[in-house]
């Protein structure tokens, strides 16, 4: 059974003691790694492909994804990055060239794991914190999903295409939202939508269609606030196990 890690929002800096909200992202992002491997090695999971979706460095500095390089080691040939609106399109292409899609505009994937179909979409905007998809892309996801049609499908983006019920956040979502629902309403084989951005564990039903949102593995927002907040409890990750036609998923967060 195809089993996927999802880790999101690590924001990372390339001076090694920067902090977000008080908090050394490199210290966390390393020590969630190091859980992570330990689980592996302790034979708990087994990953078939790791999805980062997003918000991978958060001081645009070039050498920030060489450290992202590092950090992901020998997992770089099975995982798949994404970009958040605090990346840069073109360092993260630098730095990542055996993970950039062709199209230059876009950093995008599709590729097939067991049976299932992991598609990943790029919402980042330069200069924005809002994100955007646009028509070109969502044509692309259109014809992705036609040439395999009746594959068991998995979306991942950064910004989530619903809101979570903090009007703060809410307000920096994904502007082509409803386009995306359009174009995979009645595309029954696309089974959820995995996203990062609002630093929490969130989900909404659509029909069969799963809309889910990943704890961020360094801060946390506030849960249903109007206003900014931040929410002490310990970073996380999801977990994705692909079964048959059907998928399972879980939220890991380290101990206290
Ligand atoms: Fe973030
Ligand atoms: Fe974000």
């Amino acid at each position: 059974m195809p089993c996927i890690l999802q880790m999101t929002d690590l924001h990372l800096m390339s001076d090694p003691a920067g902090t977000l909200k008080d908090v050394c992202t490199r210290a966390e992002v390393e020590r969630v790694i190091a859980y992570i491997r330990e689980g592996v090695d302790a034979g708990r999971w087994s990953f078939d492909q790791i999805v980062v979706t997003g918000d991978l460095a958060h001081d645009e500095q070039r050498e920030t994804y060489d450290v992202l390089r590092e950090l992901l080691g020998d997992w770089l040939p099975k995982c798949k990055l994404l970009l958040g609106n605090h990346d840069n399109r073109p360092f993260v292409r630098e730095a990542f060239p055996d993970l950039a899609s062709d199209e230059p505009d876009f950093f995008t994937f599709s590729c097939r794991v067991g049976n299932w179909r992991l598609i990943g979409l790029d919402s980042h905007i330069p200069g924005e914190v809002e994100g955007l998809l646009g028509e070109r892309q969502l044509l692309w996801l259109t014809e992705e999903l036609r040439s395999h049609v009746g594959q068991p499908t998995v979306l991942f983006l950064h910004h989530p295409p619903f809101e979570v019920g903090s009007a703060w956040v809410d307000a920096l979502g994904l502007r082509d939202a409803q386009s995306l629902l359009q174009v995979v309403a009645g595309v029954p084989q696309v089974k959820a939508i995995c996203c990062g951005h609002v630093h929490q564990d969130r989900e909404k039903r659509i029909g069969d269609l799963q809309l889910l949102t990943t704890p961020s593995v360094v801060i946390q927002f506030g849960v249903d606030s109007p206003e900014f907040s931040l929410d002490f409890i310990p970073p996380g990750f999801r977990i994705l196990d692909l079964d048959g036609n059907v998928f399972r998923s879980e939220v890991v967060r380290l101990p206290e």
